[in-house]
Protein backbone atom coordinates (compact mmCIF):
# COMPACT_ATOMS: atom_id res chain seq x y z
CA UNK A 1 0.00 0.00 0.00
CA UNK A 2 1.18 3.24 -0.87
CA UNK A 3 2.14 5.78 2.15
CA UNK A 4 -0.21 8.85 2.82
CA UNK A 5 2.87 11.05 1.30
CA UNK A 6 3.47 8.84 -1.29
CA UNK A 7 -0.46 9.44 -2.24
CA UNK A 8 -0.46 13.13 -1.16
CA UNK A 9 2.50 13.50 -4.00
CA UNK A 10 0.79 11.15 -6.32
CA UNK A 11 -2.66 13.84 -5.74
CA UNK A 12 -0.49 16.65 -6.82
CA UNK A 13 1.16 15.26 -9.36
CA UNK A 14 -1.87 14.38 -11.34
CA UNK A 15 -3.53 17.66 -10.33
CA UNK A 16 -0.40 19.48 -11.51
CA UNK A 17 -0.97 17.06 -14.87
CA UNK A 18 -4.25 17.93 -15.60
CA UNK A 19 -4.51 21.63 -14.84
CA UNK A 20 -0.77 21.78 -17.63
CA UNK A 21 -3.00 19.71 -20.10
CA UNK A 22 -5.96 21.92 -19.76
CA UNK A 23 -3.58 25.08 -20.19
CA UNK A 24 -1.86 22.86 -23.47
CA UNK A 25 -5.29 22.49 -25.14
CA UNK A 26 -6.78 26.06 -24.35
CA UNK A 27 -3.00 27.37 -25.96
CA UNK A 28 -3.11 25.21 -28.89
CA UNK A 29 -7.10 25.36 -29.82
CA UNK A 30 -6.40 29.13 -29.53
CA UNK A 31 -3.44 29.53 -31.84
CA UNK A 32 -5.69 26.90 -34.22
CA UNK A 33 -8.52 29.47 -34.15
CA UNK A 34 -6.31 32.63 -34.77
CA UNK A 35 -5.15 31.21 -38.07
CA UNK A 36 -8.16 28.78 -39.02
CA UNK A 37 -10.93 31.34 -37.77
CA UNK A 38 -9.99 34.65 -36.97
CA UNK A 39 -13.38 35.97 -36.69
CA UNK A 40 -14.48 33.46 -34.11
CA UNK A 41 -11.99 34.84 -31.35
CA UNK A 42 -14.53 36.89 -28.92
CA UNK A 43 -13.40 40.24 -27.07
CA UNK A 44 -11.68 39.51 -24.26
CA UNK A 45 -11.29 41.10 -20.85
CA UNK A 46 -7.14 41.05 -20.44
CA UNK A 47 -6.13 38.84 -17.32
CA UNK A 48 -3.05 40.08 -15.75
CA UNK A 49 0.14 38.53 -13.28
CA UNK A 50 -1.34 39.10 -10.50
CA UNK A 51 -5.15 37.68 -11.30
CA UNK A 52 -2.98 34.89 -12.52
CA UNK A 53 -1.41 34.66 -9.66
CA UNK A 54 -4.57 34.74 -7.42
CA UNK A 55 -5.78 32.50 -9.68
CA UNK A 56 -3.17 29.76 -8.46
CA UNK A 57 -3.52 30.56 -5.20
CA UNK A 58 -7.64 29.66 -5.22
CA UNK A 59 -6.77 26.49 -7.32
CA UNK A 60 -3.97 25.55 -4.72
CA UNK A 61 -6.68 26.40 -1.77
CA UNK A 62 -9.03 24.09 -3.63
CA UNK A 63 -6.54 21.46 -3.72
CA UNK A 64 -5.68 21.59 -0.28
CA UNK A 65 -9.03 21.14 1.18
CA UNK A 66 -9.92 18.79 -1.44
CA UNK A 67 -7.26 16.49 -0.37
CA UNK A 68 -7.80 16.95 3.53
CA UNK A 69 -11.94 16.04 3.41
CA UNK A 70 -10.37 12.66 1.84
CA UNK A 71 -7.94 12.47 4.84
CA UNK A 72 -10.88 13.07 7.28
CA UNK A 73 -12.41 10.57 5.98
CA UNK A 74 -15.47 12.45 4.23
CA UNK A 75 -15.59 10.37 0.74
CA UNK A 76 -12.57 7.67 0.00
CA UNK A 77 -9.08 8.81 -1.11
CA UNK A 78 -9.67 6.73 -4.17
CA UNK A 79 -12.50 9.79 -4.73
CA UNK A 80 -9.23 11.91 -5.98
CA UNK A 81 -7.67 9.38 -8.70
CA UNK A 82 -10.95 8.40 -9.61
CA UNK A 83 -11.30 9.72 -13.49
CA UNK A 84 -11.98 7.17 -16.71
CA UNK A 85 -9.07 8.13 -18.68
CA UNK A 86 -8.96 5.67 -21.11
CA UNK A 87 -12.58 6.78 -21.55
CA UNK A 88 -11.28 10.49 -22.33
CA UNK A 89 -8.65 9.54 -23.98
CA UNK A 90 -10.71 7.83 -26.42
CA UNK A 91 -13.12 10.87 -26.45
CA UNK A 92 -10.01 13.54 -26.70
CA UNK A 93 -10.05 13.60 -30.63
CA UNK A 94 -13.85 13.85 -31.01
CA UNK A 95 -13.55 16.98 -28.82
CA UNK A 96 -10.98 18.16 -31.41
CA UNK A 97 -13.26 17.43 -34.59
CA UNK A 98 -16.32 19.00 -32.59
CA UNK A 99 -14.17 22.74 -32.24
CA UNK A 100 -14.53 24.12 -36.04
CA UNK A 101 -17.95 23.85 -35.33
CA UNK A 102 -18.27 25.05 -31.92
CA UNK A 103 -15.84 28.13 -33.91
CA UNK A 104 -18.45 28.63 -36.90
CA UNK A 105 -21.58 28.91 -34.52
CA UNK A 106 -19.51 31.72 -31.97
CA UNK A 107 -18.31 33.69 -35.56
CA UNK A 108 -21.95 33.44 -37.26
CA UNK A 109 -23.78 34.07 -33.50
CA UNK A 110 -26.02 30.48 -33.96
CA UNK A 111 -27.51 29.72 -30.57
CA UNK A 112 -30.41 27.49 -31.81
CA UNK A 113 -28.57 24.48 -33.42
CA UNK A 114 -30.94 21.78 -32.29
CA UNK A 115 -30.95 18.41 -33.38
CA UNK A 116 -33.72 17.38 -35.71
CA UNK A 117 -36.15 15.86 -34.96
CA UNK A 118 -36.31 16.97 -30.88
CA UNK A 119 -39.89 17.69 -30.16
CA UNK A 120 -39.35 21.01 -28.90
CA UNK A 121 -42.34 21.30 -27.05
CA UNK A 122 -41.22 18.45 -24.29
CA UNK A 123 -38.60 20.92 -23.58
CA UNK A 124 -38.33 24.86 -21.96
CA UNK A 125 -37.56 27.79 -24.82
CA UNK A 126 -34.49 28.62 -22.88
CA UNK A 127 -33.22 24.84 -22.83
CA UNK A 128 -33.13 24.64 -26.46
CA UNK A 129 -30.11 26.03 -27.26
CA UNK A 130 -26.46 25.52 -27.54
CA UNK A 131 -25.00 25.91 -24.08
CA UNK A 132 -21.11 27.00 -24.97
CA UNK A 133 -21.52 26.69 -28.46
CA UNK A 134 -21.93 23.05 -27.85
CA UNK A 135 -23.19 20.76 -30.96
CA UNK A 136 -26.70 19.67 -30.54
CA UNK A 137 -27.01 21.60 -27.17
CA UNK A 138 -27.65 19.19 -24.19
CA UNK A 139 -29.48 16.82 -26.78
CA UNK A 140 -27.53 14.67 -28.38
CA UNK A 141 -25.51 11.14 -27.43
CA UNK A 142 -22.17 13.08 -28.87
CA UNK A 143 -22.60 15.82 -26.82
CA UNK A 144 -22.96 13.92 -23.69
CA UNK A 145 -20.01 11.42 -24.80
CA UNK A 146 -17.82 14.74 -24.61
CA UNK A 147 -19.03 16.85 -22.29
CA UNK A 148 -17.08 15.61 -19.35
CA UNK A 149 -13.45 15.76 -20.96
CA UNK A 150 -14.85 19.12 -21.93
CA UNK A 151 -15.43 20.16 -18.70
CA UNK A 152 -12.17 18.89 -17.17
CA UNK A 153 -10.41 21.05 -20.05
CA UNK A 154 -12.72 23.93 -19.25
CA UNK A 155 -11.82 24.41 -15.45
CA UNK A 156 -8.44 22.95 -16.11
CA UNK A 157 -8.94 19.54 -14.27
CA UNK A 158 -10.73 20.94 -10.83
CA UNK A 159 -13.86 19.82 -12.06
CA UNK A 160 -14.55 17.14 -10.14
CA UNK A 161 -12.69 18.76 -6.92
CA UNK A 162 -15.15 21.50 -6.88
CA UNK A 163 -17.88 19.20 -7.45
CA UNK A 164 -16.92 17.21 -4.90
CA UNK A 165 -17.36 20.14 -2.14
CA UNK A 166 -21.16 19.28 -1.93
CA UNK A 167 -20.00 16.02 -0.15
CA UNK A 168 -19.40 17.77 3.28
CA UNK A 169 -21.92 19.53 3.87
CA UNK A 170 -24.03 17.10 2.52
CA UNK A 171 -23.08 14.11 4.72
CA UNK A 172 -23.55 17.03 7.99
CA UNK A 173 -26.82 17.09 7.01
CA UNK A 174 -27.91 13.61 6.91
CA UNK A 175 -25.95 12.17 9.70
CA UNK A 176 -29.04 12.65 11.56
CA UNK A 177 -30.56 9.62 8.85
CA UNK A 178 -28.18 7.15 8.41
CA UNK A 179 -28.35 4.10 9.59
CA UNK A 180 -25.72 1.08 8.59
CA UNK A 181 -28.50 -1.37 8.59
CA UNK A 182 -31.01 0.21 5.77
CA UNK A 183 -31.24 3.16 3.19
CA UNK A 184 -32.69 5.30 5.77
CA UNK A 185 -32.11 8.58 3.39
CA UNK A 186 -33.39 9.36 -0.16
CA UNK A 187 -30.45 11.72 -2.36
CA UNK A 188 -32.19 13.54 -5.21
CA UNK A 189 -29.27 15.19 -7.91
CA UNK A 190 -30.86 17.53 -9.48
CA UNK A 191 -29.50 18.31 -12.99
CA UNK A 192 -27.48 15.47 -12.19
CA UNK A 193 -26.37 15.50 -16.20
CA UNK A 194 -23.58 12.32 -16.73
CA UNK A 195 -23.70 11.56 -13.12
CA UNK A 196 -20.16 12.34 -11.84
CA UNK A 197 -21.79 14.06 -8.57
CA UNK A 198 -23.80 11.08 -8.04
CA UNK A 199 -21.02 8.75 -8.66
CA UNK A 200 -19.00 10.83 -5.62
CA UNK A 201 -22.26 10.66 -3.27
CA UNK A 202 -22.45 7.11 -3.56
CA UNK A 203 -18.67 6.69 -3.10
CA UNK A 204 -18.95 9.08 0.03
CA UNK A 205 -22.52 8.29 1.25
CA UNK A 206 -22.88 4.62 0.37
CA UNK A 207 -25.88 4.08 2.93
CA UNK A 208 -28.10 6.59 1.00
CA UNK A 209 -30.98 5.90 -1.98
CA UNK A 210 -29.95 7.92 -4.68
CA UNK A 211 -31.97 9.29 -7.85
CA UNK A 212 -30.72 11.64 -10.34
CA UNK A 213 -33.07 14.14 -12.35
CA UNK A 214 -32.20 15.70 -15.72
CA UNK A 215 -33.95 16.90 -18.78
CA UNK A 216 -31.79 15.49 -21.25
CA UNK A 217 -32.50 11.63 -21.89
CA UNK A 218 -28.63 11.44 -23.63
CA UNK A 219 -27.15 12.96 -20.51
CA UNK A 220 -29.19 10.49 -18.78
CA UNK A 221 -28.07 7.33 -20.91
CA UNK A 222 -24.36 8.55 -20.66
CA UNK A 223 -24.55 8.82 -16.50
CA UNK A 224 -26.56 5.34 -16.96
CA UNK A 225 -23.54 3.79 -18.39
CA UNK A 226 -20.57 5.26 -16.35
CA UNK A 227 -22.36 4.62 -12.79
CA UNK A 228 -23.20 1.36 -13.67
CA UNK A 229 -19.64 0.45 -14.93
CA UNK A 230 -19.10 1.51 -11.26
CA UNK A 231 -19.41 -0.89 -8.16
CA UNK A 232 -22.22 0.35 -5.92
CA UNK A 233 -26.36 0.34 -5.76
CA UNK A 234 -28.69 1.27 -8.60
CA UNK A 235 -29.67 4.33 -8.97
CA UNK A 236 -32.83 5.67 -10.24
CA UNK A 237 -32.61 8.19 -13.21
CA UNK A 238 -35.42 10.25 -14.55
CA UNK A 239 -36.17 12.42 -17.20
CA UNK A 240 -37.93 15.74 -15.87
CA UNK A 241 -37.94 19.34 -15.79
CA UNK A 242 -36.11 20.69 -12.49
CA UNK A 243 -38.90 23.73 -12.53
CA UNK A 244 -41.83 20.61 -11.93
CA UNK A 245 -40.42 17.04 -11.19
CA UNK A 246 -42.60 13.81 -10.65
CA UNK A 247 -42.24 12.99 -6.69
CA UNK A 248 -44.18 14.01 -4.10
CA UNK A 249 -43.51 16.48 -1.49
CA UNK A 250 -41.09 15.85 1.85
CA UNK A 251 -39.66 12.31 -0.67
CA UNK A 252 -35.82 13.42 -0.04
CA UNK A 253 -33.60 14.07 3.13
CA UNK A 254 -30.98 15.53 0.81
CA UNK A 255 -31.18 17.44 -2.29
CA UNK A 256 -28.23 18.35 -4.74
CA UNK A 257 -27.92 20.78 -7.79
CA UNK A 258 -24.32 21.44 -9.85
CA UNK A 259 -23.72 24.15 -12.22
CA UNK A 260 -27.55 24.24 -13.17
CA UNK A 261 -28.64 28.01 -12.17
CA UNK A 262 -26.26 29.69 -14.34
CA UNK A 263 -27.70 28.10 -17.51
CA UNK A 264 -31.46 29.37 -15.97
CA UNK A 265 -33.53 32.58 -16.36
CA UNK A 266 -34.46 34.19 -13.34
CA UNK A 267 -37.62 32.67 -13.56
CA UNK A 268 -36.99 29.25 -13.98
CA UNK A 269 -33.80 29.52 -11.33
CA UNK A 270 -36.35 30.86 -8.31
CA UNK A 271 -39.25 27.87 -9.65
CA UNK A 272 -36.13 24.97 -9.60
CA UNK A 273 -35.50 26.58 -5.75
CA UNK A 274 -39.02 26.53 -4.86
CA UNK A 275 -39.20 22.67 -6.20
CA UNK A 276 -36.02 21.48 -4.04
CA UNK A 277 -37.99 23.21 -1.20
CA UNK A 278 -41.24 21.19 -1.82
CA UNK A 279 -39.32 17.81 -2.46
CA UNK A 280 -37.71 18.35 0.64
CA UNK A 281 -38.45 16.74 3.89
CA UNK A 282 -38.80 19.69 6.73
CA UNK A 283 -35.31 19.19 8.56
CA UNK A 284 -33.72 17.91 5.25
CA UNK A 285 -30.91 19.53 3.62
CA UNK A 286 -30.19 21.07 0.11
CA UNK A 287 -26.64 21.72 -1.20
CA UNK A 288 -26.47 23.82 -4.29
CA UNK A 289 -23.04 24.44 -6.06
CA UNK A 290 -22.72 27.05 -9.20
CA UNK A 291 -20.32 29.73 -10.50
CA UNK A 292 -18.66 31.91 -7.94
CA UNK A 293 -20.56 35.84 -8.18
CA UNK A 294 -19.21 39.39 -8.36
CA UNK A 295 -20.47 39.76 -4.85
CA UNK A 296 -18.10 37.46 -3.21
CA UNK A 297 -15.39 37.06 -5.55
CA UNK A 298 -15.24 40.58 -7.25
CA UNK A 299 -11.26 40.10 -8.19
CA UNK A 300 -12.40 37.46 -10.92
CA UNK A 301 -14.13 39.76 -12.30
CA UNK A 302 -12.38 39.29 -15.73
CA UNK A 303 -12.77 35.75 -15.49
CA UNK A 304 -16.83 35.54 -15.50
CA UNK A 305 -17.18 38.06 -18.27
CA UNK A 306 -14.54 36.41 -20.38
CA UNK A 307 -16.68 32.84 -19.58
CA UNK A 308 -19.48 34.57 -20.90
CA UNK A 309 -18.11 36.11 -23.86
CA UNK A 310 -16.38 32.87 -24.85
CA UNK A 311 -19.29 30.68 -24.57
CA UNK A 312 -22.90 31.00 -25.12
CA UNK A 313 -24.19 31.43 -21.55
CA UNK A 314 -27.13 33.49 -21.68
CA UNK A 315 -27.91 33.66 -18.57
CA UNK A 316 -24.73 33.81 -16.98
CA UNK A 317 -24.15 37.68 -16.23
CA UNK A 318 -28.00 37.64 -14.67
CA UNK A 319 -26.48 34.61 -12.52
CA UNK A 320 -23.48 36.80 -11.17
CA UNK A 321 -25.26 39.25 -9.77
CA UNK A 322 -28.15 37.13 -8.54
CA UNK A 323 -29.15 37.04 -4.76
CA UNK A 324 -29.22 33.80 -4.67
CA UNK A 325 -29.33 33.87 -0.68
CA UNK A 326 -32.43 35.59 -1.35
CA UNK A 327 -34.00 33.25 -3.84
CA UNK A 328 -33.18 30.46 -1.35
CA UNK A 329 -35.21 32.52 2.18
CA UNK A 330 -38.14 33.40 -0.62
CA UNK A 331 -38.86 30.10 -0.67
CA UNK A 332 -38.31 29.01 3.19
CA UNK A 333 -35.24 27.63 3.28
CA UNK A 334 -33.40 28.83 6.75
CA UNK A 335 -29.77 28.34 7.67
CA UNK A 336 -28.63 29.64 4.66
CA UNK A 337 -24.50 29.39 4.60
CA UNK A 338 -22.27 29.46 1.41
CA UNK A 339 -18.44 29.35 1.18
CA UNK A 340 -16.49 29.53 -2.37
CA UNK A 341 -13.85 27.22 -3.78
CA UNK A 342 -12.02 28.42 -6.64
CA UNK A 343 -14.87 28.77 -9.36
CA UNK A 344 -17.16 27.16 -7.81
CA UNK A 345 -19.98 28.83 -4.64
CA UNK A 346 -21.69 26.53 -2.42
CA UNK A 347 -24.52 27.02 -0.53
CA UNK A 348 -26.07 25.02 2.35
CA UNK A 349 -29.77 25.07 3.58
CA UNK A 350 -32.33 23.86 5.63
CA UNK A 351 -36.08 23.18 5.45
CA UNK A 352 -37.22 24.03 8.80
CA UNK A 353 -38.63 21.40 11.06
C1 LIG B 1 -23.80 22.48 -16.95
S1 LIG B 1 -24.67 20.96 -16.93
C2 LIG B 1 -24.32 20.36 -15.27
C3 LIG B 1 -24.44 18.87 -15.18
C4 LIG B 1 -23.89 18.22 -13.91
N1 LIG B 1 -24.61 18.60 -12.75
C5 LIG B 1 -22.40 18.46 -13.76
O1 LIG B 1 -21.95 18.70 -12.64
O2 LIG B 1 -21.67 18.35 -14.74
C6 LIG B 1 -26.33 21.45 -16.81
C7 LIG B 1 -27.28 20.27 -16.81
O3 LIG B 1 -28.57 20.77 -16.47
C8 LIG B 1 -29.54 20.12 -17.26
N2 LIG B 1 -30.71 21.02 -17.29
C9 LIG B 1 -30.78 22.28 -17.78
N3 LIG B 1 -32.01 22.80 -17.58
C10 LIG B 1 -32.72 21.84 -16.92
C11 LIG B 1 -34.04 21.78 -16.41
N4 LIG B 1 -34.89 22.80 -16.52
N5 LIG B 1 -34.44 20.65 -15.80
C12 LIG B 1 -33.60 19.60 -15.64
N6 LIG B 1 -32.32 19.60 -16.10
C13 LIG B 1 -31.89 20.71 -16.74
C14 LIG B 1 -28.86 19.91 -18.60
O4 LIG B 1 -29.49 18.91 -19.36
C15 LIG B 1 -27.43 19.56 -18.15
O5 LIG B 1 -27.30 18.18 -17.98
Amino acid sequence: MASPNLKKIAYHTLQQGKTLAGLAHKELSTKLMEVFAPDAAPDRFPIDKDLIKEVRRSMEKLEKIDWEEAEEGIYPQSQLFDAPWFEWAKKYPLVWMDMPLTWERRKKNKTREIPRGINEKDYPNYYLQNFHHQTDGYLSEHSAEIYDLQVEILFNGTADAMRRRVLAPLKRGLKKYLSQKTKTAKVLDIATGTGRTLQQIQSAIPEVELHGLDLSGSYLKQASKYLSSRSGDIVQLTKANAENVPFPSNNFQGLTCVFLLHELPREARQNVINECFRLLEPGGTFVLADSIQIEDSPGFTPIMENFHKIFHEPYYRDYIVDDINLRLKESGFTTITSESHFMTKVWKANKPV
